[in-house]
């Protein structure tokens, strides 16, 4: 399949997780992606492996210049967007009680104000027709004891989606989100849980393990592609049944 072809795509957290499987299909579906992170190693390495077609930029989306920097790379290597995934996020996760004024402020800049940021400072990139796809999370559908924080900017994300799918609309430009479920990458590395809470959360999941950042970039390349041509302003769960289900039940 070559749904992208020369389409060019802006992924924050492009070098790791999520972010890195979405630049590789989009890369092997013909697309350039620009790929933000902060750490540079990890940076090139994810550069150097997705070859020509794809330009790394060190900035923290938590940063204003940051998402500046990432959007000012694009314009001087492309001028234009096809796709904006506003993907990068960071977790904090602890009781309601324990969480700091810099936890508070750190999380929301990070993961609502950086992505709010991303989209507006892509639109006057945006081409007609364009797409973007947030990533927020399973948490946002369900109550989770630690994720008061976390679940709330990923709340803000996908009703975000939601007013910009109303704003955007009459440029031709879609926009929605997806909620991973419990995803094996670095932020949330299955082998390196607590195995009673690895074991737990492959527990409310009726296939019975973690999913793979393949599957959910599967899906974003779904919703950035035509064939998710009538789909906008909604949140595409890819948790493998954990919201919906009672496993066994
Ligand atoms: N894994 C899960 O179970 C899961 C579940 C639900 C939702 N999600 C969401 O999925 C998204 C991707 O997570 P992941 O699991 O793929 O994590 P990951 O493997 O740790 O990747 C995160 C990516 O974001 C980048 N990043 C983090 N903070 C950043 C910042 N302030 N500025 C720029 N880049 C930043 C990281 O690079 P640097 O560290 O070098 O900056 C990395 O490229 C996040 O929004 C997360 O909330 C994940």
């Amino acid at each position: 399949m070559s749904r992208f072809t020369d389409q060019v795509a802006l992924i924050t957290g492009g070098s790791s997780g999520i972010g890195l499987a979405t630049a590789r299909r989009f890369v092997a579906e013909g697309a350039h992606v620009v790929i933000t992170g902060r750490d540079r190693r990890r940076l090139d390495a994810a550069v150097a492996e997705l070859g020509d077609r794809c330009v790394g930029v060190a900035a923290d989306v938590g940063d204003p210049d940051g998402v500046d920097a990432a959007t000012t790379a694009v314009r001087e290597r492309h001028g234009r967007l096809d796709i904006v995934v506003a993907n990068a996020g960071t977790g904090t996760f602890k009781p309601f009680a324990e969480i700091t004024v810099a936890d508070f402020e750190r999380t929301v800049a990070v993961n609502f104000r950086g992505v709010f940021f991303t989209i507006q400072r892509a639109l006057p990139l945006l081409a007609e027709g364009a797409r973007i796809v947030v990533n927020a999370s399973w948490t946002l559908h369900r109550g989770n004891a630690t994720a008061s924080l976390y679940s709330a900017t990923k709340a803000a994300v996908h009703n975000l989606a939601r007013t910009l799918a109303a704003e955007l609309g009459p440029r031709g430009v879609r926009i929605n989100s997806v909620s991973p479920g419990y995803i094996d990458t670095p932020m949330y590395p299955e082998a390196e849980l607590d195995p009673a809470e690895a074991a737990a959360n492959r527990g409310r999941v009726p296939a019975g393990r973690f999913g793979r950042p393949e599957e959910v970039a599967a899906a974003i390349a779904f919703l950035a592609s035509p064939e998710g041509s009538y789909i906008n302003g909604q949140d595409l769960i890819v948790d493998g049944g954990l919201v919906a289900v009672v496993p066994g039940g």
